[in-house]
């Protein structure tokens, strides 16, 4: 059965192999298909969509289980206006330097022509943002973790989602933090846009896996 809207398949209990199955399937379904979504429409998103996401996002693994995340969430038009604007400016007064700058790929030549853009909307222009903050100076990866698992859950109800990386010098900011009532000690993780996608988003590409060593 697949909820309306929603891209997966409720399973309801009783949990027959076969229901297993499919919710694995499922998982699969949402890691190959998530997209970053860079258009969106104007339909809002629920407290209770955001609800979901976070406590997905909180079911990710952490180092010793200690769980080193805190978010924000944004959906006042004005205050995701004018953060997007001062982010950008922050971007422009100081392009950020990126490690895949060197590589080649494709979509950072792509990022980064957008970014520079007159047209260009840090979140893209979401109605949504959440911005994941690490609250121990050595959880980012662990946040990172959380971020995934909000992405994937965001797919399964059809929103769309994109990490904003470029917003994290923004989200740094010690007046920032300050109006976001967040302390002053919390590393950002990742600022996550998420909103219903306007259209398809094409697919992206991945090079072959490079296993170095398997002995
Ligand atoms: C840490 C991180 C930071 C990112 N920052 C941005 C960003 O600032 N703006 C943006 O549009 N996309 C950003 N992205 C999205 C990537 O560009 C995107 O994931 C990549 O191009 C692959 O596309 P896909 O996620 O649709 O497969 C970021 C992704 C990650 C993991």
């Amino acid at each position: 059965m697949t909820a309306a809207g929603s891209n997966l398949n409720i399973v309801t209990p009783g949990h027959s192999c076969e229901a297993r199955a499919t919710e694995a399937a499922d998982a699969v379904k949402a890691i190959y298909q998530r997209r970053a979504v860079r258009v969106y429409d104007d339909k809002p998103v629920t407290r209770d969509n955001v609800d979901f996401l976070v406590d997905a996002a909180i079911q990710a693994p952490s180092a010793v289980n200690c769980q080193p995340w805190a978010f924000v969430v944004i959906q006042e038009r004005e205050v995701l206006a004018r953060y997007a604007k001062e982010g950008k400016q922050l971007l422009l007064n100081e392009p950020p330097v990126i490690e895949v700058v060197e590589s080649g790929l494709p979509d950072f030549d792509r990022l980064r022509q957008m970014a520079f853009g007159p047209d260009f909307e840090l979140f893209h222009g979401a109605p949504a943002l959440i911005v994941i903050y690490a609250t121990s100076a050595d959880g980012v990866p662990d946040c990172f973790l959380a971020a995934q698992n909000l992405m994937l859950a965001a797919w399964t109800l059809g929103l769309g989602s994109c990490p904003i990386g470029l917003a994290r010098p923004l989200f740094n900011q010690a007046e920032v933090k300050e109006e976001l009532g967040v302390s002053p000690e919390w590393p950002c993780a990742l600022p996550i846009a998420v909103g219903w996608p306007d259209g398809e988003t094409p697919p992206t590409s991945r090079r072959p896996a490079q296993i170095v060593t398997w002995r």
